[in-house]
């Protein structure tokens, strides 16, 4: 049994910001079930950073994706660590963050790994849209966005007419999945990686998120997924991580790390305790700080 800890957890109160409503209660209810004292926090009325930092494991569930205020996260953090003041175990590392939130960064992370993807900066558009003029379909996204938010399907032809001059989006290669979306959720301390669930988003449409109804099925992990998500795990630096990918001509090909993944999917449909076994992992990083 670990030592009680006091855990504090960052995330959105605002009823109508849709993000993580379900999986957060579950996470803080994990803690207190082992004894440990959650504090929760919210994004909407932001406490300082002292105050954030204030405990033995700091956990970030919020929606918050402006570097901004990672960057100043990660300076407080700094600060605290120069002045011998204890510091937290980071859920996450505040600039692993910064790169896995935003697609364009995960794309130069893992170059090899992702689709094809070129960033729309409204002056090579056209040119970059070109460079799937053979394909039926681009995807078009927000590399900021969530649950599919601002992502689409469209013709090149489409995406020329009405991409050709937008900014601040990702065109990239359509790889249609055959059976679903592949998720591996897993937690990473140092060496220390565990896999806490790997399930199949099987969406009733050509992609997972909001609008969209999906089934779930537990996914075999094999030894080359796992070692896959292993070095997804540890080159982002992420400590919970949410692997998405499809597998194409046999071959995984990366979409995303989410750094809130979601628990609830594999605790109430899968009748795997993530949230459990994530605070467990987290005693035992605890206790090696
Ligand atoms: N290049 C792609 N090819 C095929 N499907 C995609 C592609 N990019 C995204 N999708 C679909 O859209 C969903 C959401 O995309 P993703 O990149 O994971 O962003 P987010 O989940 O953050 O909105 C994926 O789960 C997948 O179903
Ligand atoms: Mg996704």
């Amino acid at each position: 049994m670990s030592k009680p800890l006091k855990v504090n957890i960052l995330t959105s109160t605002d009823p109508s910001v849709s993000f993580d409503k379900t999986s957060t209660p579950l996470i803080a209810g994990a803690f207190e079930d082992n004894n440990h004292q959650v504090i929760t926090h919210s994004s909407e009325s932001l406490p300082s950073y002292d105050e954030l930092l204030d405990c033995d494991v700091f956990v970030d569930r919020s929606p918050i994706t402006d570097p901004n205020f990672f960057r100043g996260l990660a300076r407080a953090y700094r600060i605290k660590r120069l002045a011998h003041t204890d510091t937290p175990l980071m859920v996450d590392n505040p600039l692993a963050t910064i790169i896995a939130s935003d697609k364009r960064k995960t794309h130069k992370l893992f170059p090899d790994l992702v689709p094809e993807s070129y960033d729309l900066d409204g002056i090579t558009n056209h040119s970059l849209i070109d460079s799937f003029k053979d394909d039926e379909y681009v995807v078009i996204k927000n590399p900021l966005g969530w649950y599919s938010i601002g992502t689409e399907l469209i013709s090149p032809e489409d995406a020329h007419d009405k991409y050709g001059e937008a900014t601040d989006l990702v065109v990239q290669k359509y790889i249609p999945f055959t059976k679903g979306v592949g998720r591996v959720v897993a937690a990473n301390f140092d060496s220390d990686f565990q896999v806490l669930c790997s399930y199949t988003m099987i969406p009733d449409s050509w992609r997972t998120g909001e609008g969209v109804a999906s089934r779930f099925e537990l996914t075999d992990l094999s030894p080359s997924l796992e070692k896959l998500a292993r070095m997804v795990a540890q080159t982002s630096g992420i400590y919970l991580n949410g692997m998405d990918y499809i597998e194409s001509d046999g071959k995984y090909v990366l979409l995303e790390n989410n750094t809130v993944p979601n628990l609830r999917v594999p605790y109430h449909y899968m009748g795997v305790n993530a949230p459990h076994l994530f605070v467990e992992h987290v005693e035992r990083s605890a206790g090696r700080i």
